[in-house]
């Protein structure tokens, strides 16, 4: 075992599940280990460096803000942050944002909010539907929205007040709501979960539940927001139009960050309901600037359209090719393929082989790579997935 492994079991509380190689440094979409070997990054940080490594116009503006200035609080305006909001805002149906530093935040902002709407229309409108096999964080409100029992176990009892409808399934949602529902917080891909599409008609009509009761749509895109999906916002793609959203991951390409963005509707903080000290601090929100330019004002929706149609269609052709891809599914940047042998040994394989991946859910294999990502480095993807499908 390398002597930084060895200090990391020693000095790092054993949260994570961790493959034993040790990360030096990167470009473009590969990654290197500190021995010197090269990995093909298709697992991109979980989601989330959008622009790759060493994208020029990211690290000049980083370096460039460095200088000027890192950190300066809430309590004055901040250049970088209201252009960031006015990028999201402009393109966009929302009006107003709130910045943090992660999608567990996000949706601590987003819970608030919720609890604020419903009890500014009746004392007991409260109540927060979310999905079974959501994933919305591991802060105490977002573990109480995630509807798996597997991250809320060892923490019970989780906070009051939710309740899970199955995904994909609108008769299960309307058992559980009605007009003391606050709000309904769902994915429209559920990415930890397992890659899991919604359906359009679906999310439609969860959209017309939210009105007749007089709840708020609110859209998770911690994962699938900021260009994975090939359009900024992945609910884009279902027609519907959420009045919270929130976001995190991609939005800063490493640089920590998260957002939640509202409709006027929905806009019920007043000073002091919420905060947070670091939330769309200079350094953070100079790195969003760039992100949402890249993807608005230089094309990389489009290439994202054209490689994440590319990715699909060759994954299908592996699953044509091997009986232990039982199915291909996602949404441009962001594919899974599903499996019937154990995907630990599939990712542990692309590891050895030199291409870094994540599972999802029980039996999948996550793609989400940098959205900067080209057909060929997908085809080096291609085929080292290939070999290590021949060889299990
Ligand atoms: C949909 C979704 N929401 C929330 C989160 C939590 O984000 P963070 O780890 O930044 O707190 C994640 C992380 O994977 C996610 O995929």
């Amino acid at each position: 075992m390398s002597h930084m492994i060895e200090l990391g079991q020693k000095y790092i509380m054993n949260s994570y599940n961790r493959f034993p190689i040790v990360i030096d440094h990167a470009e473009d979409v590969y990654v290197y280990d500190n021995t010197g070997k090269k990995y093909l990054d298709m697992c991109g940080g979980i989601a989330v460096n959008a622009l790759g490594y060493s994208h020029e116009a990211l690290t000049k503006a980083l370096k460039e803000q460095v200088d000027k200035l890192i950190h300066i609080s809430n309590l004055y305006y901040i250049p970088q942050q209201i252009e960031a909001a006015e990028l999201l805002i402009q393109n966009s149906l929302f009006d107003k944002a709130f910045f943090c530093n992660s999608g567990a935040e996000a949706n601590e902002a987003a819970l608030k909010l919720a609890k604020k709407y419903g009890k500014s229309k009746n004392e007991n409108k409260t109540k927060v539907i979310t999905m079974i096999h959501s994933f919305h964080g591991r802060t105490y409100g977002a573990l109480s929205a995630t509807g798996q029992t597997k991250y809320q176990k060892n923490f019970m009892p989780v906070l009051d007040g939710f309740s899970y409808a199955e995904y994909n399934n609108i008769d299960s949602l309307k058992e559980l709501i009605d007009d003391n529902t606050c709000a309904v917080l769902i994915e429209v891909i559920q990415g930890e979960g397992g890659i899991i599409p919604g359906n359009k008609e679906y999310l439609k009509a969860v959209q017309e539940l939210c009105h007749k009761h007089d709840a708020l749509l609110m859209i998770d895109e911690v994962q699938t927001g900021i260009g994975r999906t090939g359009t900024l916002f992945a609910f884009e793609n279902f027609d519907i139009q959420p009045d919270v959203v929130t976001l995190a991951k991609a939005l800063g390409s490493g640089v920590p960050i998260g957002a939640m963005l509202c409709t006027l509707k929905a806009d019920v903080f007043v000073p002091a309901d919420h905060a947070s000290t670091f939330g769309g601090n200079p350094l953070a929100t100079t790195a969003a600037k760039v992100v949402l330019n890249e993807l608005i004002n230089n094309n990389l929706l489009k290439h994202v359209q054209e490689v994440g149609a590319y990715l699909q269609s060759e994954l299908g052709k592996i699953k044509e090719e091997f009986d232990a891809v039982t199915d291909v599914r996602g949404m441009g940047l962001m594919q899974g393929i599903e499996l019937n042998i154990a995907p630990k040994e599939v990712v542990s394989k692309c590891i050895e082989k030199g291409m870094l991946v994540v599972g999802a859910g029980e039996n999948v294999v996550r793609f989400v790579p940098p959205l900067v990502i080209t057909e060929d480095q997908i085809d080096e993807c291609i085929s080292i997935l290939k070999e290590v499908l021949k060889e299990l």
